[in-house]
């Protein structure tokens, strides 16, 4: 009697790939990355990790977000979260560009690194930097005993569980968790925002599992999209504010795994460039998730379809409607606070990354020329 499966079939899970099962893992992911951290009362978060004292944190004049790659995408997320909870400036860079632009660090300055593996060369390298300016150093990562874990000064482990797709999806949507979380913290602390808001906020995110979930089941639908997209050679991503964070890991993931090549642009800037690139039956996939901006991204997804484009607009639930009439395929995500969205609208992108990639017969979980960890500079 012959078993014919071998270690790696079973970590598997009867998956295909790793990174349908890192998808489908991602409400384990929130939940995990959320436990211990909440109040019993669900009104406050609670973070024992962080040993920075209310004085210090009142200290603080400036966030600097530093990554690389998806964790980089997530900085830029967590740049509107820690601004629009905290209040505080923050900037978030590539790590290989913030360690030679002479970057103005002071010890008023919070770095947070932002590190799935906390391996990444740059990052760390950026980390030392900071640290040598006298910062204090934050770190978001996913590895207990990561050499970012051990040389920060505090540390925020996402509960993503070990993540072997060279694609970054389950890593990616807890540091937003993580960002959130640690926001909201900021914010009590500072007293940016009272205690019903924050209530507000964790009665939404405990609903983020679930509505991943949801999302999920439609993947035959996304499947059909994702098909349709895998003929072109290529394809852009728009949005505004977070949506167009969002429409950058959009574009990443789609780059990596597909081969297609994407652009994510700020919609707005459109009509200073990239509207010449524009031509009959291109696919635009359009994020939007703004109550207050969907307006403004409307008039562009207008310049693009007058120009031949195939629009897909990723909205909230209640947009569909005014959204629904200027674009060609919908897809609607479930109602949640505009803070949240990205941790929602990007999981409609990941598996259209993954189905455009299965339908043109690669190596989905090991893309050539990509590693998963890069420990060089
Ligand atoms: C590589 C991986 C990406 C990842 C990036 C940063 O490029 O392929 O998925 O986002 O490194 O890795 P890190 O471990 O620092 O988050």
């Amino acid at each position: 009697f012959h078993v014919d499966w071998d270690l790696v079939t079973a970590e598997k899970a009867g998956f295909d790939h790793f990174m349908l099962k890192e998808i489908y893992e991602q409400p384990k992911a929130y939940r995990d990355t959320m436990m211990g951290r909440v109040s019993e009362d669900g009104r406050s978060v609670v973070l024992k990790e962080i040993g920075m004292t209310a004085e210090q944190i009142r200290g603080i004049r400036k966030v600097h977000i530093v990554a690389c790659g998806t964790a980089f995408h997530a900085g830029l997320v967590g740049k509107t979260v820690i601004e629009g909870l905290a209040r505080i400036p923050v900037e978030t860079d590539v790590a290989s560009e913030y360690r030679y632009r002479s970057p103005i660090i002071t010890p008023d300055t919070l770095v947070i690194v932002v590190s799935q593996s906390g391996e990444t060369a740059d990052t760390l390298a950026a980390l030392r930097e900071a640290k040598r300016n006298g910062a204090r150093v934050l770190a978001i990562t996913n590895v207990v005993g990561s050499s970012v874990a051990r040389e920060a000064d505090d540390v925020i482990i996402t509960q993503a569980g070990p993540e072997i797709a060279v694609a970054s999806t389950k890593a990616y949507t807890s540091q937003l968790i993580a960002f959130n979380l640690f926001g909201l913290y900021l914010a009590q602390v500072l007293g940016t925002r009272d205690e019903a808001f924050v209530a507000e906020v964790l009665e939404a995110m405990h609903k983020l599992p679930e509505q991943v979930e949801a999302i999920i089941e439609q993947a035959p639908v996304l499947k059909q999209v994702a098909d349709s997209i895998s003929t072109h050679n290529n394809l852009f991503f728009i949005g505004r504010g977070v949506d167009f964070a969002v429409a950058q890991e959009g574009s990443l993931k789609l780059k990596e795994i597909s081969y297609i090549h994407s652009e994510a642009y700020a919609a707005g800037e459109l009509k200073h460039g990239t509207l010449a690139l524009i031509e009959d039956g291109i696919p635009v996939i359009a994020v939007i998730t703004q109550k207050d901006l969907y307006e403004k991204t409307l008039s562009n997804i207008k310049e693009v379809k007058a120009r031949g484009a195939h629009v897909l607009g990723v909205v909230n639930a209640g947009m569909e409607e005014e959204v629904g009439k200027s674009v060609d395929e919908l897809f609607v995500i479930p109602k949640t606070l505009q803070l949240l969205s990205p941790t929602l609208s990007v999981i409609p992108l990941q598996l259209i990354s993954y189905y455009a990639s299965l339908a043109r017969g690669n190596d989905v979980d090991k893309p050539r020329n990509l590693a998963k960890s890069v420990t060089v500079e």
